[in-house]
């Protein structure tokens, strides 16, 4: 079937996933069974980039980043993750949505349109968003669990010490907590009203990052955080390793949404005549701008609050869990409590609209590879989320004995996509376009509305220096996984 989209190309593709915010795509049900829609775009630079920047910013800025910081010694990692986001980063979004536009499809069918025999790589970067949905529900379910928390009044409570273990190793609550939480970001897909969704995260995602810069400044003035700030921010050289930039580059990939082709089916929604190069520069700095923040309001709290311990740092991903509630608390019960509601409220919604749009991408997969109906695409990939999260809910308590070198469940199957398979679709992107399609195929979609400024440092990137790079961490880090040599 053939869908004419907005810039009158043709594409195979039945219903192209997305956040569909300002995109003016329709339904329509075609052959009985197979949903397809017209592919619209967005309205406008603004829109796109609005829409672009709603699915990177989540628990990926908020949650994972400030844990990851402190965990690979604070201001190294940091340094580490600038230097990538404006040298991968860039580049990488630059090819993705470039190649979303050139082409007018998903990932799913954006390679094999270009070359046959790339298909592969269109199914590897669906596998990754299939991996990531079930345990980032996890993570938003400890999200609902501590909001819940606070709406009835116990916020002083979860400032105790070991209320984030209790709940974490209880039999059901993760359980339960995860369930609501893929529940709603279903029937808010099945139901299609992502839209309206979309419309309120427009004004509650600027109210989430005013609310995360005041408890920054806030807890910035308290007492003897400097030890913690200087931490966070001063990088020690010595605690530099290959891990530090694997984690970094798992990291960027993770929250800038790329390497598994979110990035190529929002590029494919994009007009002629909106410009990639400066909305991608924009993308970027909400993007990092909010993870950095993020990383400023935790982890000198965290380190206060610890009593100068850096070691406590390293607690993973409990650390926004256990450092928050105590920074609420300083408030007393009544203030605390508000704004620790108000706060994780603000946070859940927006894992909330990410886990809709990795739910969407999902379904849209689901859709496009067995022709099955919306709805009973959604209800698989529903089931199969709940079932594939149960090990990674449980893996804290229940199933704590199946972690392999302190690593949970949940942080092996967040491993096996950000530093795995992420770093290896990102590769196979920058051999693709660099050595099978040319980068000419890219840089001539950039330029189709003025300079592309950056076009000699993106070809070196593509060609040379990014798959060098990823090679030699990916090899690195496995040799050291085996234990062949400690770096
Ligand atoms: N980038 C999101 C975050 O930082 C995670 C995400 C990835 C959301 C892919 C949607 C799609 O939380």
């Amino acid at each position: 079937m053939k869908d004419e989209n907005a810039n009158g190309m043709q594409t195979n593709d039945a219903v192209e996933n997305v956040d569909v915010s300002s995109a003016t795509e329709s339904y329509a049900e075609q052959n009985g069974n197979t949903t397809k829609k017209k592919r619209g775009s967005f309205t406008g630079k603004i829109g796109f980039v609005l829409a672009a920047a709603g699915s990177a910013v989540g628990l990926g800025n908020i949650w994972r980043f400030p844990y990851l910081a402190a965990k690979y010694g604070g201001g190294i990692f940091l340094l580490t993750y600038i230097v990538l986001a404006v040298t991968f980063g860039f580049v990488l979004m630059i090819a993705e949505i470039a190649l979303g536009r050139k082409t007018g499809s998903s990932a799913i069918n954006a390679f094999s349109k270009l070359n046959k025999k790339w298909a592969f790589l269109g199914v590897l970067c669906a596998i990754i968003p299939i991996i990531i949905l079930p345990y980032y529900s996890v993570i938003g379910g400890w999200v609902g669990k501590y909001f819940t928390t606070y709406i009835t009044g116990q916020g002083m409570a979860a400032a105790n010490e070991g209320y984030f273990n209790s709940f974490i190793s209880s039999p059901w609550q993760p359980l339960v907590f995860f369930a609501v939480f893929v529940t709603i970001a279903f029937l808010v897909v099945l139901f299609g009203v992502e839209k309206g969704v979309e419309k309120v995260s427009k004004i509650l995602m600027p109210a989430l990052v005013l609310l995360t810069i005041g408890v920054t400044i806030y807890t910035l003035t308290m007492p003897g955080t400097a030890e913690g700030i200087k931490y966070y921010l001063l990088p020690d050289f010595k605690k530099f390793s290959v891990k530090t930039v694997l984690a970094a580059l798992g990291q960027l990939f993770y929250s800038m949404s790329l390497a598994m082709g979110i990035m190529i089916t929002y590029g494919s929604y994009m007009k002629k005549q909106d410009k990639i190069e400066s909305s991608v520069h924009q993308i970027e700095v909400f993007d990092t701008g909010i993870a950095i923040l993020s990383g400023l309001m935790i982890i000198p709290a965290a380190y206060t609050f610890s009593g100068g311990n850096p070691e406590t740092l390293g607690q993973g991903p409990g650390l926004m869990f256990v450092a928050l509630p105590q920074v609420f608390a300083t408030f007393g019960k009544v203030g605390g409590g508000i704004l620790g509601a108000l706060f994780f409220a603000l946070v859940l919604f927006a894992a909330l609209t990410s886990a809709i749009s990795l739910m969407e991408t999902v379904v849209s997969i689901v859709i496009d590879k067995f022709h099955l109906s919306r709805k009973k695409s959604s209800l698989i990939v529903y089931a199969g989320t709940l079932l594939l999260g149960i090990p990674s809910a449980l893996g804290f308590g229940v199933l704590g004995k199946l972690s392999i070198k302190g690593m949970t469940i949940l942080d092996m199957f967040d491993f096996l996509s950000n530093s795995v398979l992420m770093p290896i679709a990102a590769l196979l992107t920058c051999i693709f376009i660099g050595y099978i399609i040319g980068c000419r195929q890219i840089t001539e979609e950039i330029e189709l509305n003025g300079r592309f400024k950056f076009k000699k440092f993106f070809n070196v990137m593509i060609k040379y220096i990014c798959p060098i790079c990823i090679v030699a961490i990916l090899v690195t880090s496995i040799l050291s996984a085996f234990g062949v040599f400690n770096i």
